[in-house]
């Protein structure tokens, strides 16, 4: 039986009928209509064989790309912008009234979650959700920032108040699995401390943002936020090689990220916020809760297919308990249901990448080839983009899978007698986003999580290795990240201190007085936002 439903069969609030042809981009405070050529969108979702087509959205030039960098660069004026110099209560109500909107797309852009990159239901209504909520969380903080720094300072005779300041254009650039999502999470705090920002949606994930293009034109100033489509080397190689973009906002792969900062004539003024590669490892110790240990392993391998940055993407697992791991696990992972996005209960959908299924089976291959077994053969279907997860053990070093990030749902396991082995894994790798540990002795897990601290930047007892809560610091070591995310951190990252100083004399207090009382200037403030 074929796997993919046929048109009919899918209930009709998630059919998507008519393709989404966006002729359209945001540039300069307008909503401009392009003719040129189109990038035809392709679901993961199949019909007849083939990936459905749902639309197409514009394939931009080097000139659409300089109109959004004039944009961009006109309403930061070196600082002088309506923008960047509107007072952090005003520029807090613009993005209220943003997310105030944005929910009204809610189902527009969920729909379209699901049939761009193929992620379900609840976690495309997730994705919307944490998104609404990072957008509050922001402006908190925020308001937290700025009364904190609403008093003035007086030190050595030195009068002085110390505030963040813009740093000036953004170029936010979000990845795939997480579309809306890693894309606000910079775009957001970028825009509300006083930047300007161009955003290119990820390859996959792009019409949903569509809906959105009015809401940023409306809640805006001209040219606070332009959008460019397009091949990369088309759009972003002649922003960055014009020198003016001061942050590069970027997450995926860590080669992308090093060509574009390649590009930029002056590297020293260019800040780099970038989630990268990672290959975090669950380490299952001999006295580990083993059911404990299989429920969160198969969760954080195989959530979204496995395709999330801080997946579980390597098990290492005692050798004095693995057959029983392997068992649980396997068995676990058999009871996941595949199938369409939109369908109760399913945790495994189509993979929206290329040809990912054929790597992924290369992969698989590969490890076979060298010793290892699948222990799931009776579960295994592959079909055009879809993959049923595939168990692997035991993986060994010299296999692919021992090293390369997967990015899908191959889950290998590793048997290791020493818990050196796992260790020197985390050492030796690339990476160092993250890793799981799984034990109940507390001595044995406090010698561990002493030097993985210094490994890794989030070491999770028992529990899988994720992003959130968004309020807690998100980073990586090595090839995994440059710059630390989080609610509060990203409110860092998009500024540079800057401050206002005089020798405390009688002239300058009466100047500093009258400013403040007269209100005429935004930075130098005593105002408290309640
Ligand atoms: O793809 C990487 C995401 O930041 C992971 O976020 O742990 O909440 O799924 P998550």
């Amino acid at each position: 039986m074929d796997f993919f439903p046929s048109n009919e069969t899918i209930p009709s609030q998630w059919r998507i009928d008519v393709p989404l042809e966006q002729t359209s981009y945001l540039c300069d405070g307008e909503i401009r209509e392009w003719s040129g050529e189109q990038h035809d969108v392709y679901s993961p979702i199949c019909e007849g064989g083939e990936r459905k087509r749902i639309g197409s959205y514009p394939l931009l030039d080097a000139h659409n790309a300089q109109e959004a960098l004039d944009a961009a660069h006109k309403a930061y004026n070196y600082g002088r912008g309506e923008w960047p110099t509107m007072s952090v209560e005003e520029r807090i109500s613009r993005v209220e009234a943003f997310a105030y909107d944005m929910r009204e797309k809610r189902d527009e852009v969920v729909k379209l979650l699901m049939w761009e990159i193929g992620k379900t239901l609840p976690d495309s209504q997730k994705e919307f959700d944490r998104t609404i909520d990072y957008i509050y969380a922001t402006i908190d903080a925020l308001k937290e920032l700025d009364r904190l720094s609403s008093r003035f300072v007086i030190e050595e005779g030195i009068i002085g108040q110390i505030r963040r300041s813009p740093l000036g254009i953004v170029l936010c650039m979000g990845p795939f699995n997480y579309p809306l999502n890693e894309t606000f999470a910079t775009l957001i705090p970028a825009l509300i401390m006083g930047n300007t920002v161009i955003f290119k949606p990820p390859k996959l994930g792009v019409l949903l943002h569509h809906p959105l293009l009015e809401v940023f034109c409306a809640s805006f100033p001209k040219g606070v936020v332009n959008t460019v489509y397009g091949a990369g080397e088309k759009v972003i190689t002649p922003l960055m090689q014009s020198g003016k973009i001061d942050v590069l906002a970027f997450i995926g792969s860590s080669r992308v990220a090093d060509a574009l900062k390649r590009q930029h004539p002056k590297p020293h003024r260019l800040r780099s916020v970038l989630g990268l590669e990672a290959k975090n490892a669950g380490i299952v110790l001999e006295d580990a809760d083993i059911d404990l240990a299989v429920k969160e392993c198969v969760s954080g391998a195989l959530s979204f297919n496995g395709q999330r940055c801080t997946a579980l993407k390597i098990l290492f697992v005692h050798r004095s308990i693995v057959d029983k791991f392997n068992a649980k696990f396997s068995a676990a992972v058999a009871s996941l249901k595949g199938g369409m996005p939109w369908e109760s209960g399913v945790s495994i959908t189509p993979l929206p990448e290329f040809d990912k299924t054929v790597h992924l089976a290369e992969l698989v291959r590969d490890a076979c080839d060298q010793g290892a077994s699948i222990l799931n053969p009776a579960q295994n279907r592959y079909e055009h983009t879809y993959m049923f997860p595939v168990i692997v053990y035991p993986v060994r070093p010299g296999m692919r899978l021992y090293t390369e990030e997967q990015f899908g749902p191959v889950v290998p396991i590793v048997v290791f007698d020493d818990i050196s082995e796992p260790m020197e894994y985390v050492i030796e790798s690339d990476y160092g986003q993250q890793v799981s540990l799984f034990g109940t002795d507390p001595h044995r897990i406090a010698e561990l999580i002493d030097p993985l601290v210094n490994q890794v930047c989030r070491v999770n007892l028992n529990s899988q290795c994720q992003r959130g809560p968004d309020i807690f610091p998100f980073s990586g070591r090595k090839d995994s990240a440059e710059g630390t995310l989080s609610v509060s951190d990203a409110l860092r990252v998009f500024t540079i201190r800057t401050l206002v100083a005089a020798k405390e004399t009688d002239g300058n207090r009466d100047l500093i007085r009258s400013i403040v009382r007269d209100r005429s200037s935004s930075f130098l403030s005593t105002d408290f936002i309640f």
